[in-house]
């Protein structure tokens, strides 16, 4: 195969910090490139210069041997180059064929534009096995689709190099099958794909080589039939990370966090938690198992008072709250760490220190002023212990790694000592060893008798950290397992909302769990 698209001793400094430092990187046609690195290591900085998005300092980019210039994204549209952002970059009110014709002009009106276009989009979805409406609405759509269109978008452009900016990191399971089913058809077509992603296990599944970043430099670039998971950790965080988090024993105390018979719809009016009842413990982590989009945003945000409570009621430390203010209800003591950070849990235009104190800006007020020196000693403590990296804490949130705001939101919930805390995807989008130290983290929280909830898809997560696991299907948990007894092929019956044999079948409030454990 012949090297199609070569990157050579790219720079590119932001303010404090050198985000690409020398950097070389070869893509060949008709491949499959992983690039893998800590977070904060580089890797959407160099991807965002290849999509023209960033200009470097210095160095050079060449495709087919021709050195090319990358002034604007437009650019390198025109080259083949397309990119789908880490944070999708769709308009959520328009159509999918309304998104696609977006900053293009074709045609003569723009109505024959989207005629033609729609009839265009249909043909290579349809060629590609991208199912898709083109008259759907964007935000309308599921995550996973709306990630198709993502893609659609580069291919009517007619893109050869596709980079996908941790594309799975947002899937079900089933969607990244499809996904990767996609890109292999790419590469046949002789097209390259560069996917930045943090799962080794999808590395190795998908891709041809794997480039590894670290600090802003390539550490290595291998064939991946030659390496494995554990040479690529190595090389990336420099040790051995340890993914089966040990759990002392558990104590668990009085149940702290009651949920009865709880009813929240969405924006639509439609039922998305249907009369859910659960308990977290004090000293338990009570884990959610589910596919994306069963509800269990709606119960994560209808127990923070962020939407509105249909019926039902919650209690904290015995206390009714179902009807508090949502000021109340936090300094009540309920944590959340939201799936969705950079649109609810942080406010991106203001600095890492003001971000770290969000909520809890009344703790740090003496007399009339603020106590910028306390405030400032704690964000430091946090950025210290979670290990978050940038240029200190005077830059802006926003300007975080994507890894890195995730930490910083985290830390500061964690930190926040309320004894409720409730948690939704919260390794999403770390590298290993983050998720290592946030493992560790939620295991300190809980032996310092928090109740938390935890809601992830990631099943390997929720088996090494939770004490029980209850599975949502369609706004109803299916069952709760002893996390220990609990099986992966039953968890994952019971998120495809199939109850399995042996349990008891009593609806919305079933009491029986498969592993016979009593709930
Ligand atoms: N627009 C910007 N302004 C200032 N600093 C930035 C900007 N974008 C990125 N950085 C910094 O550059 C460094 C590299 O960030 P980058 O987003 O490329 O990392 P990454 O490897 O993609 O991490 P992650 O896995 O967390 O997404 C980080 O220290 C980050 O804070
Ligand atoms: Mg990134």
């Amino acid at each position: 195969m012949k090297d199609f698209l070569e990157m050579r001793n790219i720079v590119k400094r932001f303010p404090g910090v050198v985000a690409n430092n020398r950097v070389n990187l070869t893509i060949r046609a008709g491949e499959i490139h992983a690039l893998l690195g800590e977070n904060g290591a580089g890797k959407s900085t160099l991807m965002q210069i290849l999509y023209g998005f960033h200009s470097m300092d210095s160095g050079e980019i060449r495709m087919d041997g021709k050195q090319i210039r990358l002034d604007s994204p437009k650019d390198a549209i025109a080259l083949g180059i397309g990119m789908v952002h880490q944070e999708f970059m769709l308009v959520r009110p328009f159509t999918v064929v309304e998104n696609t014709v977006l900053g293009m002009r074709e045609g003569r009106g723009p109505l024959l534009d989207l005629e033609q276009a729609s009839r265009k989009l249909q043909e290579l979805s349809n060629r590609h096995g991208l199912a898709l409406d083109p008259a759907a609405r964007v935000g309308s759509l599921p995550i996973g689709v709306q990630q198709r269109v993502e893609i659609l978008k580069l291919l009517y452009r007619d893109a050869s190099l596709l980079i996908l900016d941790e594309p799975t990191a947002v899937l079900t399971p089933q969607e990244k099958d499809q996904l990767f089913a996609i890109l292999r058809k790419l590469k046949q077509d002789g097209r390259s794909v560069v996917i930045v992603t943090h799962k080794l296990k999808e590395i190795m599944e998908c891709a041809d080589r794997v480039t590894v970043m670290r600090d802003g430099q390539v550490v290595a670039t291998r064939e991946v039939r030659e390496t494995s998971e554990h040479e690529l950790t190595r090389l990336m965080v420099g040790r051995d990370v340890n993914l089966r988090a040990i759990k002392p024993e558990r104590k668990p105390g009085a149940a702290v966090l009651q949920v009865k018979d709880l009813r929240v719809e969405d924006e639509s009016g439609r039922e998305k938690v249907c009369g859910l009842s659960l308990e977290v413990h004090a000293g338990e982590i009570l884990g959610v198992a589910g596919v994306d989009g069963n509800g269990q945003s709606e119960l994560a945000e209808a127990l923070l008072h962020l939407r509105r409570i249909e019926g039902g009621q919650v209690i904290v430390n015995g206390a009714d709250v179902t009807s508090r203010s949502v000021a109340e209800h936090r300094a009540g003591g309920i944590s959340y760490v939201p799936a969705d950070r950079r649109r609810v849990g942080s406010v991106p235009e203001m600095s890492v220190a003001d971000n770290a104190i969000l909520g809890q800006q009344r703790k740090y007020v003496r007399g009339l002023f603020r106590d910028l020196d306390e405030a400032r000693k704690s964000a430091e403590k946090l950025t210290a212990r979670f290990g978050i990296r940038g240029s200190g804490i005077d830059q802006g949130a926003g300007k975080l790694s994507g890894g890195n705001l995730q930490k910083l939101i985290l830390g500061r919930e964690i930190l926040r000592g309320s004894a409720v805390l409730v948690v939704e995807q919260p390794t999403r989008g770390l590298d290993v060893g983050a998720v290592e130290s946030v493992w560790q983290e939620l295991i300190r929280a809980r032996q310092e008798g928090k109740a938390i909830l935890l809601i992830s898809a990631e099943l390997d997560e929720l088996l090494n950290l939770a004490d029980r696991i209850a599975v949502m299907f369609e706004g109803r948990i299916m069952g709760i397992v002893d996390a220990v007894a609990a099986s992966v092929e039953v968890i994952g019956l019971m998120m495809a909302g199939i109850r399995p044999a042996g349990a008891a079948n009593t609806g919305a409030t079933m009491k029986e769990a498969p592993s016979g454990e009593t709930v």
